[in-house]
């Protein structure tokens, strides 16, 4: 049997849910897949964070060049975030003929070509479902199963730590404060919550998602962008006596002369529209087909839930490595 070796830069939420998930279903896995695999090294310097996933210390190092320079690992997950130097290293990585996987929404929107074209160039292979929607599928099912549809329009959302703020504000009383607070210690909000709260997580998720439905690379900073931070909760009281529900919205949809138009920002939604109970931590992304119609995904858009779609996006690989005997 094939045996491919992993490694994992990182072991935050994230990068942690991934080695967990590779390590509780390895039988599973290795049975589903005909494909054997190893964790192979971890970079983390954390000791929190080896001790609670119980990673081997001899597989554990704090020097990146054992990771993205290795000639014995062919999957590296990035799970660190920001964009320098993890950037770099992704770039480095491929080059040394290793495949990336990454949920690295900031980064991959900011330099969607970059790394593409450097998979490219390397045969290498550069996978990113985590990076909208956390652990729905909803990327692969728009770049594979939907593949042959016209995408008309793009919307959903997108970033769980507003989302939680929104619920927990609106229904249970929570202050703004409180319930960001709350977000941060479930591993929902960014390093710096400005990003969610300010709607750039939100606009880096439309990048991508605009850039495969529609192959238009409109770039973060060039979409109109509002957070939630102007909200309070009598803006929340008074769309709930409306019978509606403010929800922090991606749009992006082609007009009749197939001009794309797309924005960020709170939307009021009446209580029955299928959107307006997404709640806390879950997103929904809606996409409109011309063969298909509408589809809805929806599931956990942060937290570990994200270990899912890393998994996903490894065992893709995976696959494709061992195809005709190559590994
Ligand atoms: N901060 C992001 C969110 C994490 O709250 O949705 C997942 O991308």
């Amino acid at each position: 049997m094939s045996k491919i070796n992993i490694g994992i830069m990182g072991l935050g939420t994230v990068g942690g849910s991934t080695y967990d998930i590779l390590t509780k279903n390895r039988d599973l896995i290795t049975a589903r897949t005909g494909i054997d695999y190893e964790i192979h090294r971890v970079l983390e310097i954390k000791q929190e964070n080896i001790l609670k996933h119980g990673v081997d210390p001899a597989i554990v190092t704090d020097q990146v060049e054992k990771v993205i320079e290795a000639d014995d690992l062919d999957i590296v997950v990035e799970a660190i975030g920001g964009m320098e130097p993890v950037s770099t290293w992704m770039i480095t990585a491929m080059e040394h003929g290793i495949s990336v996987v990454t949920p690295n929404k900031a980064a991959i929107a900011a330099q969607y070509d970059r790394f593409l074209g450097a998979a490219e160039k390397n045969g290498v292979q550069f996978r990113y479902e985590a990076s909208v929607g956390g652990g729905i599928p909803e990327l692969t099912a728009i770049m594979e199963s939907l593949a042959g549809n016209r995408f008309l329009a793009v919307s959903g959302i997108v970033n769980g730590t507003t989302n939680y703020i929104l619920t927990q504000m609106g229904d249970f009383g929570l202050s703004y404060e409180e319930a960001l607070k709350d977000a941060q210690a479930k591993g929902f909000a960014e390093k710096d919550p400005t990003a969610d709260v300010e709607g750039i997580d939100c606009a880096n998720k439309l990048t991508i998602l605009m850039k495969l439905c529609f192959d238009q690379y409109i770039k973060p900073d060039q979409i109109p962008r509002t957070g939630i931070t102007q909200i309070t909760k009598a803006d929340l009281d008074a769309a709930a006596a409306k019978g509606c529900r403010v929800k922090l919205l991606v749009q992006a949809k082609l007009d009749e002369a197939g001009k794309l138009t797309y924005s960020v920002a709170p939307t009021e939604l009446p209580k029955d529209h299928p959107l307006a109970s997404v709640n806390n931590e879950f997103n929904a992304i809606y996409v409109t087909g011309d063969a298909v119609g509408e589809v809805m995904f929806y599931g956990k858009g942060a937290g570990p839930a994200t270990g899912s779609a890393i998994v996903g996006d490894i065992l893709h690989i995976m696959r494709d490595l061992t195809i005709g005997g190559r590994k």
